[in-house]
């Protein structure tokens, strides 16, 4: 993603290696974002998997791979250590249990797991071993991004020149560690010269939007409006979104779509004004192991989301973090809710859009037999 940095524009990811020796892993640390454009360096799979569940790094492709470097620190500490495959699975529990509902996390705990067991067996030495995992977190890293790059150019003609798009949370290139998902059809339609207006969702309780998709799209200077969620219903009904593009935190085997909490809401009402409801998200965020929407587990988060708001102080210059809410105020915060399928009228994968639950599961069959 293109962004402004001490007056220069810069491509940057939300995460990456910065030393592969170290096993360093840096992250645009999201909870500043957008008054403060700060990195995070974790320097071990604890410090990793503390990030994590601390939103410092979000969104679910974006904590999948976070995961995969996670792993690959873990390789690097247990070297020494006589239980080395202990070591590792301990910290990959730890890892997978930082945020219960996007699967992308431990899919791809999973994918290099059993690359590990994999290479073990063929008996590779544990220094050896060292590199070939740093690769392929590194070739599970690049394929995230092209699926995201996919999903831009399937997704794109979906949107019309001066279409209004309404998008919730963040699913942007934060989210994904580049492109994005539901932001990849947006971009990659507004670098075709299409003239398109995002309506972002403000995004209560962390406010995803409001802080992060508002964020990517001035660096780009795609032009946006940042509602509050309870206003989409009324530019829905007044007829100007064209079209809605959301992401995803696990879907599945039936459609089924865990996403950002509001999201529901929104496929209700898009499907009451006849408006296209459309999921982008690649096929790690699918879940084979589960068939249908109800048996996703959603995360509850600390009520202080629901009670503070962090914001700038015009005033002082700083940031603040305030009160809202009675302190004695009983909070239930889940951070995501369920969409049954009939609500969406297509999931855009890098394998193209899926439309029935047999493209869903051609789809996914296919892609789990070429990853293994
Ligand atoms: O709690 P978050 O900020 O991690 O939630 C993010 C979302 O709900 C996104 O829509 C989803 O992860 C898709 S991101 C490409």
């Amino acid at each position: 993603m293109k962004i402004k940095l001490n007056g220069k524009i810069i491509d940057i990811r939300a995460i990456w290696i910065e030393n592969k020796q170290k096993g360093i892993v840096k992250m645009i640390d999201q909870r500043y974002l957008p008054f403060r454009i700060v990195f995070f360096e974790s320097k071990n799979v604890d410090e990793t998997a503390w990030a994590i569940k601390n939103m410092v790094t979000r969104g679910a492709p974006n904590i999948g791979v976070a995961g995969a470097y996670g792993i690959y620190q873990a390789v690097i500490e247990a070297i020494n250590k006589e239980d080395f495959l202990k070591h590792i699975m301990k910290k990959a529990e730890i890892l997978k249990a930082t945020r219960p509902t996007a699967i992308n996390l431990s899919n791809i705990i999973d994918e290099v797991l059993d690359f590990i067991y994999k290479e073990l067996e063929d008996g590779v030495s544990k220094t050896e071993l060292i590199e070939r995992v740093y690769n392929k977190v590194e070739s599970i890293a690049k394929r995230e991004i092209e699926a995201n790059h996919k999903i831009g150019e399937i997704g794109k003609k979906l949107i019309k020149d001066g279409d209004d798009v309404l998008t919730h949370c963040n699913a942007g290139a934060l989210a994904a560690v580049d492109i994005g998902t539901a932001l990849a059809p947006i971009r990659y339609a507004h670098y075709e010269g299409k003239k398109i207006t995002v309506y972002v969702n403000e995004t209560r309780p962390w406010l995803q939007g409001a802080r992060l998709t508002a964020w990517e799209l001035e660096m780009e200077n795609i032009p946006y409006y940042l509602i509050s969620d309870n206003a989409s219903g009324l530019f829905m009904y007044k007829g100007i979104i064209d079209i809605v593009i959301v992401g995803a935190d696990r879907i599945a085997m039936n459609g089924d779509v865990a996403n950002k909490i509001g999201t529901y809401k929104l496929a209700v009402i898009a499907k009451e004004n006849n408006i296209p409801f459309y999921v982008a998200a690649p096929l790690t965020t699918f879940d084979p192991k589960i068939p249908s929407g109800d048996k996703i587990p959603i995360e509850e988060r600390s009520p202080e989301e629901i009670l503070y708001v962090l914001g700038y102080d015009d005033e002082t210059n700083s940031l603040r973090k305030v009160r809202i809410s009675l302190n004695t105020s009983k909070v239930l915060n889940p951070v995501f809710d369920i969409t049954p399928f009939k609500y969406i009228d297509g999931i855009i994968t890098e394998a193209g859009i899926l439309r029935s639950q047999a493209d869903i599961k051609n789809a996914v069959k296919n892609f789990m037999r070429k990853r293994d």
